[in-house]
């Protein structure tokens, strides 16, 4: 399969902040963040791998600063690394000022996709070439991030997990 690179799965999704998207306080829902994402990072692992992907692992969110209401979101997902049927998607979260245009990061979160068939079953889809060094950086951790995830799933076993325990020693 002819590998790819990151900046071909690139999606961007800007959208409003509404009244019914808001928790007690006027901030966005988190729910509803995740939900934006989740829609944003499953595109892209479409545009990576051509094919259904469903939503494996949330693997990890940081919902680092409150987005209020009426704020322009922008959400940015890119494929940051392929395995064999699995992809790790990393998204970034932008709000937009309105007077200024200047946008700030608020949040970031790391999904992992699975490409699938019309069964269900796991397809195997192209590699991933980073090209930035922040693709780069994203491309290197994803191993040890896959590994972690699986081993919480259950479906590693800890003393399997040799990336991740690389960390430690
Ligand atoms: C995701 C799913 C397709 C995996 O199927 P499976 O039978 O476990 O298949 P496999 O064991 O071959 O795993 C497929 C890939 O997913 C990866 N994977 C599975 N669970 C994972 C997890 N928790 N974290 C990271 N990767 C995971 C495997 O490592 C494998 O990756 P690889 O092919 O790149 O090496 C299956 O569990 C599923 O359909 N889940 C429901 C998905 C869904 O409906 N999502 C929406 C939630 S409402």
């Amino acid at each position: 399969m002819t590998p790819k690179h990151p900046s071909e799965s690139l999606t961007v999704l800007t959208d409003l902040v509404l009244p019914s998207e808001t928790n007690h306080i006027n901030n966005l829902f988190g729910g509803e963040l995740l939900a934006r994402m989740d829609r944003a990072a499953s595109i892209a692992g479409q545009r990576h791998s051509r094919c259904i992907t469903v939503t494996a692992s949330v693997n990890h969110v940081a919902f680092a600063k409150p987005i209020s209401l009426g704020s322009v979101v922008t959400i940015e997902a890119k494929v940051s690394r392929a395995f064999r049927s699995s992809m790790e998607v990393y998204i970034d979260v932008w709000v937009e000022d309105r007077i200024s245009g200047i946008k700030t990061k608020a949040n970031e979160a790391i999904y992992t996709f699975v490409a699938v068939d019309e069964n269900g079953k796991p397809v195997e889809v192209a590699p991933i070439i980073p090209e930035t060094e922040l693709e780069k950086k994203r491309y290197d951790a994803a191993l040890r991030r896959k590994q972690l995830s699986l081993v919480l799933a259950g479906k590693m076993k800890p003393e399997e997990a040799t990336e991740l325990k690389a960390l430690f020693v």
